[in-house]
């Protein structure tokens, strides 16, 4: 952890993470899934306690303890993500979508489980697309000057991707990670490039998740409303 993070500047500040993967149920056994470890998004809140923050975390599906002083609320589909995260920013001085939202989810639900049938190949699953949070987020400010912040894995052209992304979605940053075999997912360090909508970059080097999430909480506390708290 950098000196910064000793700072608590934070104190004061109500600051709502998302974390970890959704889950789309298919039938009741089933669900479209990712591969979301939620240890990013566990390490902004832990580091944003650190800083003197009152953290909310809403998490999908992780196999991580609830971090010490933080308020879990544990969610399921990106509907129910959407709808934590809302209530929870009406409050907010900062969200920051570490989620990995699923994009499409089962058009039906099958409330019995699908059975194979003899000699017969399966019923395709039509998809719809999940609601865009983050977007939907940044164009709705709760709160005047609360600052909105997303992450995007990217495969290929990350920075290109990831400016396009930044401005598509109207945030204020945007962590990008490159992910390959050995980045990103389930692994404890990370490496990122943090885009501004001012046009700053901020490259982070390969390290554990903590320092990453410093470097977020650096960059996000200049940029905080100066409200009372
Ligand atoms: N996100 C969201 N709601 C969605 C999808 C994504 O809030 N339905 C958020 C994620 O939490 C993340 C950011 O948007 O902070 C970028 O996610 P990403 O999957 O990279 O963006 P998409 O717009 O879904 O683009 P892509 O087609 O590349 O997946
Ligand atoms: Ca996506």
């Amino acid at each position: 952890r950098g000196p910064r993070a000793a700072e608590r500047d934070l104190a004061g500040r109500h600051v709502v993470v998302s974390a970890g993967g959704t889950r789309e149920p298919l039938d009741p056994v089933r669900y479209l899934g990712n591969r979301s470890s939620g240890m990013q998004g566990y390490a902004l809140a832990r580091t944003a306690v650190a800083r003197g923050a009152r953290v909310t975390l809403v998490a999908g599906n992780t196999e991580l303890p609830d971090p010490a002083g933080v308020d879990v609320i544990r969610i399921g589909t990106a509907r129910q993500l959407r709808e934590a995260v809302l209530k929870a920013a009406a409050e907010a001085d900062a969200v920051v979508m570490a989620a990995a939202v699923a994009d499409f989810r089962p058009a039906v639900y099958t409330t019995g489980k699908i059975k194979k049938i003899d000699g017969q190949e399966p019923e395709p699953v039509t998809l719809v697309r999940n609601p865009d949070i983050l977007a939907e987020l940044s164009a709705e400010r709760a709160r005047p000057g609360q600052v909105v912040v997303g992450f995007a894995a990217e495969t290929d052209d990350v920075l290109a991707n990831g400016r396009a992304k930044l401005a598509r979605k109207g945030c204020d940053l945007l962590v990008v990670n490159e992910v390959g075999e050995h980045k990103a997912f389930g692994s404890a360090g990370n490496e990122a490039v943090i885009l501004a909508a001012d046009g700053a970059e901020t490259p982070v080097p390969y390290g554990p998740k903590e320092d990453l999430a410093d470097t977020v909480w650096d960059l996000v506390a200049p940029r905080l409303a100066d409200t009372e708290r």
